[in-house]
């Protein structure tokens, strides 16, 4: 029998990098009321900031503490990222810098890379064995791909990037479209980057258990839906003048809780590292179609693709591969 990795202590420890910023000042608070780790699972938070923000993350410390909630047993900040991740069973590597207007993902990485050696590092040296480490910072894909590199010691499927957001997205896009409930959405998934290659797929959508494929308008699907989701972020912020943060944090939550409890044999979208599914370079951090079962992910295998299909996921894997020359001079 395949052995389970799930959570089952008495506190789980809890790293949150970027602890002062805008999406952890929701997630922290879904962290510590239960949503992630269960209604009966105690955790201590390990607030991780750079130097000049530590003041800001212990403000938000102070109101973690005025929450009062039953299950938050400690609370620590720092900023020094071997004490921040010193023990941590998961980590959310949220710190980095978010796209402004008229800037693409891609444009962060030599900005917000050098941020991943050195956790990757310290967390290799820190962090309990059991560590799942779930990267938002932008560009996720290759900062996860950064942070698994320079954890020389910690399996590769540790890392995992956050292409939840536009799992989440596309699900409600097209709930409104079919008027279907979004939970009744399912055979989802969102493959490649989290940029504006990303592929949201509808090829094995089911609604409420039925295939549904057929009942969404081809021309929508190509020239409306799948642009839409892929451009989402940039439309947020610029409505919202500023980058999605409570919805990022929301996904983040649904992405964790999923890895730890399980999907119940839904499928879900996770960016995690390629060990040669669908043609995918090895190594390349790729969203694609995934169940969650003890603990443990596992990609959907043996799906047959069309040509469109096939098209879109080489598309992601050249950006991959050109992000991935480009990370790998970091080292
Ligand atoms: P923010 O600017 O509000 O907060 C970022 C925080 O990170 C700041 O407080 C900053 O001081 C801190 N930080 C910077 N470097 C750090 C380091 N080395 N260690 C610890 N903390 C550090 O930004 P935000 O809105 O919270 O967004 C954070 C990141 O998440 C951005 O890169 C954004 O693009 C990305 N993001 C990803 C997704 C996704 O779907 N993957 C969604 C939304 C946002
Ligand atoms: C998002 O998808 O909302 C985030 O990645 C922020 C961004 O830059 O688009």
């Amino acid at each position: 029998m395949e052995a389970t990795d799930t959570v089952s202590r008495s506190v789980v420890n809890v790293t949150v990098t970027g602890a002062g910023g805008n999406i952890a000042y929701s997630l922290l608070w879904r962290i510590a009321s239960g949503d992630v780790f269960g209604p009966g699972q105690k955790v201590n938070l390990s607030l991780l900031e750079i130097p000049s923000a530590v003041r800001v993350a212990e403000g938000v410390a102070m109101e973690l503490a005025d929450s009062a909630f039953p299950l938050l047993n400690s609370v620590t900040v720092t900023d020094d990222p071997r004490r921040g991740f010193d023990g941590a069973n998961a980590a959310f590597l949220v710190g980095a810098k978010p796209r402004g207007k008229g800037e693409s993902r891609k444009d962060l990485l030599t900005a917000n890379g050098r941020i991943f050696t050195e956790q990757g590092s310290a967390l290799n040296d820190a962090a309990a064995d059991d560590i799942r480490v779930l990267v938002v910072g932008n560009p996720a894909n290759t900062n996860a791909y950064i942070a698994a590199k320079a954890a020389r010691d910690i399996p590769a499927e540790r890392f995992n990037a956050m292409m939840r957001l536009d799992h989440n997205r596309a699900a409600s896009q097209l709930a409104a479209k079919l008027g279907a409930a979004v939970g009744d959405i399912d055979g989802l998934v969102v493959w490649g980057n989290h940029s504006d290659t990303q592929f949201p797929d509808i090829e094995y959508l089911r609604v409420a258990g039925e295939q549904a494929t057929g009942r969404v308008d081809r021309a929508w699907y190509v020239d409306e839906f799948i642009p839409r989701v892929a451009q989402r972020g940039a439309e947020i912020i610029s409505v919202r003048g500023s980058s999605s943060a409570a919805s990022a944090a929301s996904a983040a939550v649904d992405h964790m809780r999923d890895w730890v409890q399980g999907t119940g044999g839904r499928w879900t979208t996770v960016a995690r590292a390629s060990t040669g599914e669908y043609g995918v370079d090895e190594g390349l951090v790729f969203g694609f179609p995934t169940v969650g079962i003890n603990g443990r992910w596992a990609v959907v295998e043996g799906l047959d693709l069309t040509e469109f299909q096939r098209s879109r996921i080489n598309a992601n894997v050249e950006a991959l591969r050109e992000e991935a020359a480009v990370a790998d001079s970091l080292f």
